[in-house]
């Protein structure tokens, strides 16, 4: 890991300019404040194509299917935080997202089958952090989705540290009316940073 800290945002949302891609941008903005390196990537925008459980990573820990995930996979490994925003499709995350998410088994296979030390304990720790919103006021809205993208970290070594999840958020911008919710999403962005720079200094 080098003196400058990675920060890659998946945005997963459809909707440019939604709720979650404000308080992604946010966030990102937030670890930028603090001197990171940030990139975002709008799913949406790419092509991936859903696992087809050839099972063909087994053999190499690499995905036989060349698409737009083969430029994400190493996004993923040289960040030090991830952070992940989707609104709440159904009880999960978005199509999008999901496709890429099951396409990480390609590292898991890495991690799982073929104990790749990069992967394993003694390989570097990485940060999750898990931003979403609901339209509903539903109390287990947000279940499903963690449960999937605590394990779409764990399969490249990133420690599910955090969420910001927004209940009874529908319309296209309808985040800007809960006025702590941005600045909740910069100050998270920023703390990730100074948090995992604080670590890195002890
Ligand atoms: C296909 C689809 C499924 C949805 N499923 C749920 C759901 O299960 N629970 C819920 O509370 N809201 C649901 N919503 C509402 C979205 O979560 C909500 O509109 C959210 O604000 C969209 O975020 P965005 O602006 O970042 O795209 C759904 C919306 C769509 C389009």
């Amino acid at each position: 890991m080098s003196n400058e800290v990675k920060v890659l945002g998946l945005f997963g949302s459809p909707r440019r300019g939604g709720n979650t891609d404000l308080l992604l941008d946010e966030a990102l903005k937030g670890a930028a404040a603090e001197g990171a390196a940030v990139e975002g990537i709008h799913l949406s925008d790419c092509r991936i194509t859903p696992c087809r459980e050839c099972l063909g990573c087994f053999k190499d820990g690499v995905c036989v299917i060349t698409d737009e995930m083969q430029r994400i996979y190493p996004r993923l490994l040289e960040a030090d935080i991830v952070i992940l925003a989707s609104p709440i499709f159904f009880y999960g995350v978005t199509g999008w997202a999901k496709a890429m998410v099951d396409r990480v088994q390609a590292l898991w296979a890495r991690k799982y089958v073929l104990h790749d030390p990069a992967l394993g304990k003694e390989g570097i720790k990485r940060r999750g952090f898990f931003i979403s919103v609901g339209g509903t006021k539903g109390q287990r809205m947000f279940e499903g989705a963690i449960l999937t993208v605590k394990y779409f970290f764990d399969a490249f070594n990133a420690d599910y540290t955090g969420e910001l999840l927004f209940r009874q958020v529908d319309a296209c911008g309808d985040i800007r009316k809960n006025s702590e919710a941005l600045p909740q999403a910069f100050a998270a962005g920023r703390k990730l940073v100074s948090d995992l720079r604080n670590t890195k200094c002890v």
